[in-house]
């Protein structure tokens, strides 16, 4: 899958600053490959990364996203060929954000289930980084560990660009599409499909619609990458080729602009006089990149039972122990249901692991009502949840002797081994359905000792 014939590609990916959204855009295909693309022909060096002198005058710069010396195959890093290095912009500042930050020790945790509805639509001018919503966590910038944003936005990021200097970020749009142009080029996403932004890596969000919504999710920890696949064998679940990643494409612009940077949990602004998103040529497997979940291969039981939800792992961040994920992007997309003698929907569970649920599209089949698309529910270790009341009753008396097949429906899982801490925003938000653990009261005791 190495996709490294850049003399054969010229042509497709020449791809100059003033083009807007278009349907020739393309994307490369396949995931964390060693991809070569450049916005002008010859722009990439042949045979070297550091040239004396690089094609156009430009600077040659390696990203780095893991150690120098990480292991061959875990080893991603990006070779930049741009109008100017990444080190030139004026003095940072603190940046008062105060809906966004990585403080999960605000509160002493109840093992409550909690259920937010959407978080409200801005009524103000609000663009993407001032739009974040900071819901929970757990570690932080010097450790492992993950937390969870929502955002919501009416505007472009004008004249402003941003980076994570913390976390890789996943984002999950669940209303309007968003455009974003990244140094490494331009990632168009809409609901159903995610994007996968690395650490570092500079950007700037433009609504393609009036109004976006939808999930971030921080990773501290070991870059995402697709699970291994054991018996299943060599295709399913996310296929590699469906994982696109952008052509090269620069903007040369001056004028007074704003880069803000995440780093230590919290934003600083520093005055930068060019577009920082001016790459003309890069190399490397270590770029943004998107996902269809539409493209999802679904597997499940066809004889008895439902799986674990393992089952519907995206990406996952791995962790220290073998098996155990820093973090896990689990989907539950639209399926066949045809396991026999069999309670169909999930079952009720405890996990030693903490459950971030959203919802993207449509509904969830665990639960009747108040879990919708933009909402949001969160299960800690440990505490007991599984299908409502209404759901029970009615997938306990469901004909089995035919399949059920749910459609239109998309939700989603952040799934982390440690607590995902709630802020105290998040407990107080008056979008939080404070009766939500009142969906199982109706659960009532069919135990009859005398009806086996
Ligand atoms: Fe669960």
């Amino acid at each position: 899958m190495t996709h490294t014939a850049a003399t054969t590609h010229t042509a497709a990916m020449t791809h100059t600053a003033a083009t807007t959204h278009t349907a020739a855009m393309t994307y490369l295909t396949g995931f964390a490959n060693d991809f070569a693309t450049e916005a002008l022909p010859g722009a990439l060096p042949i045979g070297r990364n550091s040239p004396q002198r690089c094609p156009y005058g430009l600077y040659a710069e390696q990203i780095s996203g893991t150690a120098f010396t990480a292991p061959r195959h875990a080893n991603r890093r990006t070779w930049m060929y741009r109008i100017r290095p990444a080190a030139v912009h004026g003095r940072f500042a603190p940046y008062a954000q105060p809906r966004l930050h990585n403080r999960f020790d605000e509160v002493a945790v109840s093992p409550e289930q909690y259920r937010w509805s959407p978080l409200p639509l801005p009524t103000e001018p609000t663009d993407f980084i001032d739009g974040l919503f900071t819901m929970g966590g757990n570690g932080g910038p010097d450790a492992s560990g993950m937390a969870v944003h929502l955002y919501a936005a009416n505007r472009d990021m004008t004249d402003r660009y941003f980076y994570s200097a913390d976390s890789e970020l996943l984002v999950v749009p669940q209303l309007g599409r968003l455009c974003i142009d990244t140094e490494l080029g331009r990632v168009e996403v809409e609901p159903q499909q995610i994007a996968v932004l690395p650490r570092g890596v500079r950007f700037t969000v433009s609504l393609l619609d009036s109004e976006a919504r939808g999930y971030v999710c921080e990773n501290f920890g070991a870059l995402l990458k697709l699970p291994d696949l054991g018996v299943i064998g060599s295709n399913g679940l996310a296929n590699p080729r469906d994982f696109e990643t952008p052509l090269a494409r620069y903007e040369q612009r001056e004028g007074a602009f704003e880069l803000i940077a995440k780093f230590q949990g919290q934003l600083w602004r520093a005055p930068i006089g060019h577009s920082p998103l001016d790459v003309v040529a890069w190399h490397g497997n270590y770029a943004p990149y998107r996902y269809d979940l539409r493209r999802f291969n679904t597997i499940g039981s066809i004889s008895y039972d439902h799986p674990d939800p393992s089952i519907f792992l995206v990406l996952h961040s791995p962790g220290e122990a073998e098996g155990v994920s820093n973090l896990d992007f689990v989907i539950f997309p639209p399926r066949w249901l045809v396991a026999q003698d069999t309670f169909r929907p999930p079952w009720f569970h405890r996990n030693v692991a903490s459950e971030f649920m959203g919802l993207v599209h449509g509904a969830y089949d665990a639960k009747a009502e108040g879990f919708v698309p933009g909402g949001a529910s969160l299960h800690n270790g440990m505490s007991g949840h599984g299908p409502d009341a209404a759901t029970f009753e009615k997938a306990s008396k469901a004909d089995l002797s035919k399949p059920d097949v749910i459609t239109d429906t998309m939700a989603f899982m952040f799934e982390a081994p440690r607590v995902i801490r709630p802020t105290q925003q998040a407990i107080d938000a008056a979008h939080r359905q404070r009766d939500y653990p009142d969906c199982w009261s109706g659960l009532k005791a069919n135990f009859d000792a005398a009806k086996p």
